[in-house]
């Protein structure tokens, strides 16, 4: 059983909006996925049960509900069927929550949009799951997707530029879509709807769903994966299934980035800072998580 943790502490970056598609791609594959829904909003949860009889079925459990009828174990089950755990994380998750969230994380996903403050907001995720969550980039757990993108725009190229010195692959570049508008209303997801007209969304997952399939791997000390170069910021369509493959196998095609681009609000020198101290093992006890 694979655990995807879809996390960003930034409201509104697509956190629930690809939790539920990833479900339904899953599903409607024959797969067994479960919806772990840690937001106290309960969209996924929502989404799953207005979900109708024939359409393919996906179990959801509401892990924001505190029910002291029976025991947290006991709610948080999973069925033995279950192939895949998808946990949609709220907005405002604290960093001290990180580690219990991700602990058995198979893959960690951080959506984010092209704006400044999500841009800002995400530098402050990525390092808070280097340093404080201890993930270390070359397990290939790490992924970000470029989320709600208008390509020719200026934000777009700086949210790329700064995706690379991260230094952490982008596994999906998704298009601002109405698409997904439409699907969450109907309870479905882009893959559940008509493919003449979600072609190109369809397409824009396909780096993703590969890079899903890429095994964890074990962390060399004094190695820091991917480097802050090795994601790949040009070719629209190809760009992010570029990325999928440097993420199984990181080192070749260093991209190039558009003359022009603006300055980023992190900069490289900061994240090599980042890789030093996330080499460093932590003796702190984990905190129990609360949400
Ligand atoms: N690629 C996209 N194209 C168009 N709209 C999108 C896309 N991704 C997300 N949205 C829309 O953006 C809004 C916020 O998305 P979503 O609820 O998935 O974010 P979230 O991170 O889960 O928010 P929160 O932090 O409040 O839980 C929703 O209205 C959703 O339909
Ligand atoms: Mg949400």
């Amino acid at each position: 059983m694979q655990r995807i943790v879809v996390l960003n502490p930034k409201g509104g970056s697509g956190k629930t909006t690809i939790a539920i598609n990833l479900a339904s791609y899953l599903a409607s594959r024959g797969h067994n996925p479960v919806l772990m829904d840690y937001d106290p909003q309960g969209s996924s949860t929502r989404w799953v049960k207005k979900r109708l009889p024939n359409q393919a079925p996906i179990h959801v459990i509401a892990a924001f509900e505190k029910d002291g009828r029976t025991t947290r174990a006991f709610q948080l089950r999973v069925p033995g069927e279950a192939t895949h755990v998808i946990v949609d994380t709220p907005a405002a998750l604290e960093p001290r929550h990180l580690p219990e969230m991700t602990r058995d994380a198979d893959k960690v996903i951080v959506p984010v949009l092209p704006s400044d403050i999500d841009i800002n907001a995400c530098s402050n995720c990525v390092r808070d799951l280097l340093l404080v969550a201890k993930i270390k980039r070359d397990e290939n757990r790490l992924g970000v997707i470029a989320n709600r993108i208008r390509r020719n725009t200026l934000i777009y190229q700086a949210l790329i530029r700064f995706l690379h010195t991260l230094g952490v692959p982008i596994v999906a570049t998704l298009r601002d879509s109405q698409n997904y508008v439409r699907a969450a209303q109907l309870s479905v997801g882009v893959h559940e709807m008509k493919s003449y007209v979600v072609q190109e969304d369809v397409e824009q997952w396909l780096p993703l769903t590969q890079w899903l399939e890429t095994p964890r791997r074990p962390h060399v000390p004094g190695s820091h994966g991917t480097s802050p170069t090795s994601t790949s910021a040009t070719a629209p369509s190809g760009a992010a299934s570029t990325d999928a493959a440097a993420a199984a196998a990181p080192g070749p095609a260093p991209p190039s980035i558009p003359a022009g681009v603006p300055e980023l609000p992190v900069a490289a020198t900061e994240m090599s800072r980042v890789d030093s101290e996330n080499d460093v093992e932590s003796t702190q006890p984990l905190p129990a998580i609360a949400v």
